[in-house]
């Protein structure tokens, strides 16, 4: 605590100090240069109009959580006019925003124009397959592809600021918003955020068709406790800078605009108020010059944590410690002017949370024109428009991931007779959007059968059972089927009949995202039991999984031959899932997180330390399980093909002074063509803090025709062998390595390095 407040305080020193001598840096900075223009604006602000700055109001749409009675609780016409709002969240539509706009602009005492922020997640109305499925991809080009049109749509509907992208990294599949980031991996999770950014924001964050982009939640959001979400979060330091930091490092030093806090508290502290996370990291050693948002009440939320007294320190809390505007707790809008008159907060922390924001908006080419994101003809013509139809499907295609294929039961023949389609989420429009897609139109996706249908007419439909019980809405708790099993005599007659069944299994698209979380992750309600009676009746089973988590399915894997993981795949599901069972295409993901084999096991994630008995043993003391395996069912960078790929000649040479190249020869050796994404791993043998057993350090991946070969190569350097120790200092510490290069984070030729 004595390092955090004395680091605080050379902070608020430094910025203090940055004030004083802001005049002679004035005179030095032309006059062109946004920095001018925003410490000009700033001197003529009261501070009234400043506190505004710092305050996001929703406007309309649900709440994804409670907000306060109290206060100035409400987005009022006063408000906007009065210049006490800074940005409004969950507006949208040319005309909405337009209105709003216009208000501040006209009618305000400095006319500072608004941000409109969205949860533009996985696409606006066009969307791609839910995050986790994009990042099974691990197709850098197609998911920033997929965030650039994103954004297209999203500010042609006058949205120019997205919560997104999440680059949590989470362990843990109950948690229900894994379905949101890009699995468990920091270095995958990084390139990954940075991709996304990259596709939000674009080269050039003044054009009208780019977006702000946030990464969230710092921090640690996605370690919480027992993967129910909003809880308690206690991570160690190593974890904290070699796990959870990095996506957020990367995506920093690629510019990212905005940062969102967190509802979580860590070792204690909720991120809203940690001083630590905000001005020590991010703006401090990270230099992050873009601002913070709260996450939704989470200021206010610190009083139930018992951490603020009441709103007031809340307010005072959260300012001091580097949260710039506060989304919905209406806390800075209530009481950051007495606050800084009574001089608890300073005015150089206000002042430096207004230039951070006002940034922003002079770089998103508001102030030469706030309604650039406004024109209607534009939102007519890109919403649903065919480009961004042919990307989502091109997106859906690459995410998804061939578990198991038994005597090559796929692709199927086109001419295949007699086909079943079993399972409620295969004539389900709506589920295969996911969660998170607030800006979308209910039921649009392309059902699985619907795309089916594009291909034979060879079929026959039968539900088998409901999967919910009542509509599913974003908000509610969803009701499950655990019960209802008349439908299944059908399917089994069905299935009796036929040559081929295809099951569609899974999850509902709400029973993953915010909220969300699961104690069971197998399938739910009756569908284990659904699957098992077809079983008995006819073993061609190919199961379509569509889920938005990895899901314990230890009985599916030893008994059904085919397994296919679609995630949710949005607007193109049914259509993507039909060129992969047909052939048409040839899966290529591998998974971001691990399947684990029984929820016991959770959190399982490949890159874990050893402990010191490992194991096995003939007797019961090493780290295991006497009731399960130790093993993953599917491991992580794990994913089949319908052809197969060879590994050979695993070279490891030293290049220029600690700089490394690994290279491998990978050959296809089936009858089709088909991607390979070859992974690097690395094991630092021993270390001042231990290493994991595993870590991915690079990936490529390619196309390889039947008998082609190809030689692919990586260079390892300092950023990939080194660590960070435990006082946060990068370090690179010479030593033997362990080297694998394959094809999943388990099979591969291994090979070794050493550091002099
Ligand atoms: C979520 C954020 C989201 C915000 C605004 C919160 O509940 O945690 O990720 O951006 O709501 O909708």
């Amino acid at each position: 605590m004595k390092n955090i407040s004395s680091s605080f305080l050379k902070y608020i020193l430094g910025a203090s100090c940055f004030f004083i001598s802001f005049g002679s840096v004035a005179q030095k900075t032309s006059k062109d240069s946004i920095d001018y223009k925003v410490n000009l604006l700033l001197q003529k602000m009261t501070l009234e109009e400043k506190v505004g700055q710092m305050n996001q109001y929703n406007g309309f749409w649900e709440v994804t959580g409670p907000a306060p009675k109290e206060g100035n609780a409400k987005l009022k016409y006063e408000h906007l006019k009065m210049g006490w709002v800074g940005s409004v969240l969950n507006v949208k539509g040319t005309e909405n925003v337009r209105k709003l706009q216009e208000i501040v602009v006209k009618e305000s005492r400095l006319g500072i124009p608004l941000l409109f922020g969205f949860d533009v997640i996985h696409g606006h109305k066009t969307l791609s397959p839910i995050p986790l499925g994009e990042a099974a991809s691990w197709d850098l080009v197609a998911i920033e592809k997929s965030a650039r049109v994103a954004a297209i749509e999203a500010s042609a509907v006058g949205i120019n600021w997205t919560f997104a992208p999440m680059v949590d990294i989470s362990r843990d599949a109950r948690w229900g918003r894994v379905m949101e980031g890009a699995g468990e991996d920091p270095y995958l999770g990084s390139k990954i955020g940075v991709a996304r950014v990259k596709g939000f924001q674009g080269d050039d964050l003044s054009a009208n068709n780019t977006i702000a982009a946030t990464a969230k939640h710092f921090a640690a959001y996605g370690f919480a406790e027992s993967g129910k979400d909003y809880n308690t979060v206690d991570v160690g330091t190593s974890t904290l800078y070699n796990i959870i930091f990095p996506p957020f490092k990367a995506v920093v030093e690629n510019d990212v605009k905005t940062v969102m806090n967190s509802f979580n508290v860590i070792n204690g502290i909720p991120s809203t108020a940690n001083k630590f996370l905000q001005r020590d990291i991010l703006k401090g050693k990270w230099g992050f010059k873009g601002f913070v948002i709260s996450d939704w009440g989470s200021g206010m939320e610190m009083v139930d944590h018992g951490f603020a007294k009441d709103l007031t320190e809340a307010a005072e809390l959260s300012a001091n410690a580097g949260s710039d505007m506060d989304m919905e707790s209406y806390a800075y809008i209530t009481h950051l002017k007495a606050l800084v008159e009574s001089g608890k907060v300073r005015m150089s922390v206000i002042d430096d949370a207004v230039k951070r924001i006002l940034t922003v908006k002079f770089e998103l080419g508001l102030f030469d024109d706030p309604y650039k994101y406004c024109d209607a003809k534009r939102e007519k013509e890109l919403i649903y428009h065919p480009d961004h139809q042919a990307a989502a499907l091109d997106m859906a295609k690459k995410s998804i991931v061939l578990l198991k294929n038994s005597n090559d039961l796929l692709p199927l023949k086109k001419s295949q007779k007699k086909i079943a389609v079993i399972g409620a989420l295969a004539n389900d429009k709506n589920s295969p959007l996911g969660s998170w897609r607030i800006g979308s139109d209910d039921s649009s996706a392309v059902s699985f059968l619907e795309g089916f249908k594009k291909y034979t007419t060879n079929y026959k439909y039968a539900k088998g059972a409901d999967l919910i019980t009542e509509p599913a809405t974003f908000i509610n708790e969803l009701k499950i089927n655990e019960t209802d099993i008349s439908g299944f005599n059908e399917a089994i007659q069905l299935a009796k009949q036929s040559e081929v069944v295809i099951m569609v299994l899974g999850e509902h698209g709400f029973q993953s995202g915010e909220g969300r979380s699961r104690a069971k992750i197998d399938l739910p309600g009756v569908q284990q039991q659904l699957l098992e009676a077809i079983y008995k009746v006819n073993k061609n089973i190919v199961l379509v999984l569509m889920n938005g988590r990895p899901l314990a399915i230890p009985w599916a894997d030893k008994n059904i031959p085919a397994i296919l993981e679609t995630w949710q795949l949005g607007s193109q599901t049914g259509n993507a899932i039909a060129q992969v069972l047909f052939g048409d295409y040839n899966p290529g993901g591998k998974l971001p997180m691990t399947f684990p084999k029984s929820v016991g096991q959770v959190p399982i994630y490949y890159n874990h330390y050893s402990t010191g008995r490992p194991g096995p043993k003939p007797e019961v003391f090493w780290s295991h399980y006497g009731d399960e395996s130790t093993k993953p069912l599917y491991p992580f960078g794990y994913g089949l093909s319908y052809t197969k790929f060879e590994y050979s000649n695993l070279t490891i040479t030293a290049a220029e002074q600690a700089t490394i190249k690994v290279s491998v020869m990978v050959k296809n050796t089936g009858k089709i063509a088909g991607e390979e994404v070859t992974q690097l791993y690395i094991h630092d043998k021993v270390a001042s803090v231990v290493r994991p057993i595993k870590e991915l350090k690079g990936f490529k991946k390619f196309m390889l025709n039947p008998g082609e070969s190809k030689v692919v190569e990586f260079v390892l350097t300092e950023a990939e062998l080194g660590f960070y120790n435990n006082e946060g200092v990068f370090t690179v510490e010479a030593g033997d390595f362990d080297v694998m290069v394959g094809t999943n984070s388990e099979q591969g030729l291994s090979g070794k390095l050493s550091i002099k």
